[in-house]
């Protein structure tokens, strides 16, 4: 089972010295970019949360899919449900960066999931056709399914509900690509539910956010996993 650590926004230098110290364990570490150069050459493969659409060039601010590849990155997360809320990201900007990750050997995680009052389906529907078009390289590509309502909230939907969301990603998928992709569940996973939905039949692993940064949680869920 996969572990990806989404440290999104959370820490300071001091915390993120703490969690390098105490921590080395065979995961992908997504921290904030200005730390990443401190996050590699450890046991875990290092991503970045988001890169531009854009190559080379005159973007203040921006990452490239080139810059992140060039210094030993590995993943990038791409469509992050806070993206898409606080930066306005559509699925055709989020198609561009899955084409540019891509181009530059990078592997992509790329987010769906609704919100509450959402139509689930017709919502992920979208997001992966969209996000997806023109896509090939699909063995490069890892789908995390956040629902929106469960990400911080401390609520994680059932076992049941979470297998018939990933089947219906899967489905959609083979329907329209023709190709077969590992999913991914994130949203409130800790280590005291972990156990719960390990147990999911066609689930690859966890996209983990605030309890990421906590070194003692995280070890918990790694150990979980291996027994
Ligand atoms: P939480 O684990 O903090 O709910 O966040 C999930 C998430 O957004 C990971 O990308």
């Amino acid at each position: 089972m996969l572990v990806i650590g989404n440290l999104k926004m959370y820490m300071t230098y001091e915390e993120v010295k703490t969690l390098i110290d105490n921590f080395d364990e065979d995961v992908i570490l997504c921290p904030s970019a200005i730390f990443v150069p401190y996050f590699l050459n450890h046991k875990y493969k290092v991503g970045v949360q988001d890169i531009s659409m854009y190559d080379l060039g005159s973007h203040t601010g921006e990452i490239s899919a080139k810059q992140a590849k060039d210094l030993g990155v590995s993943y990038t997360i791409v469509g992050h449900s806070e993206r898409r809320k606080y930066n306005n990201e559509t699925n055709e900007e989020i198609n561009k960066k899955i084409i540019k990750g891509l181009e530059n050997n990078l592997k992509i995680i790329l987010c769906v999931g609704e919100n509450k009052d959402d139509d689930k389906e017709k919502v992920i529907e979208r997001q992966l056709l969209e996000a997806l078009k023109d896509v090939s390289n699909f063995k490069d590509l890892i789908i995390a399914y956040e629902p929106v309502w469960c990400i911080g909230t401390g609520i994680t939907p059932t076992n049941e509900q979470i297998e018939t969301t990933i089947s219906f990603i899967q489905t959609t998928i083979e329907k329209n690509f023709g190709k077969s992709v590992k999913v991914l569940y994130g949203g409130s996973v800790d280590k005291d539910n972990i156990n719960t939905l390990k147990k999911i039949n066609n689930l690859s692993g966890f996209l983990i956010g605030k309890v990421s940064t906590d070194y003692r949680q995280l070890k918990e869920i790694v150990a979980s996993l291996r027994d």
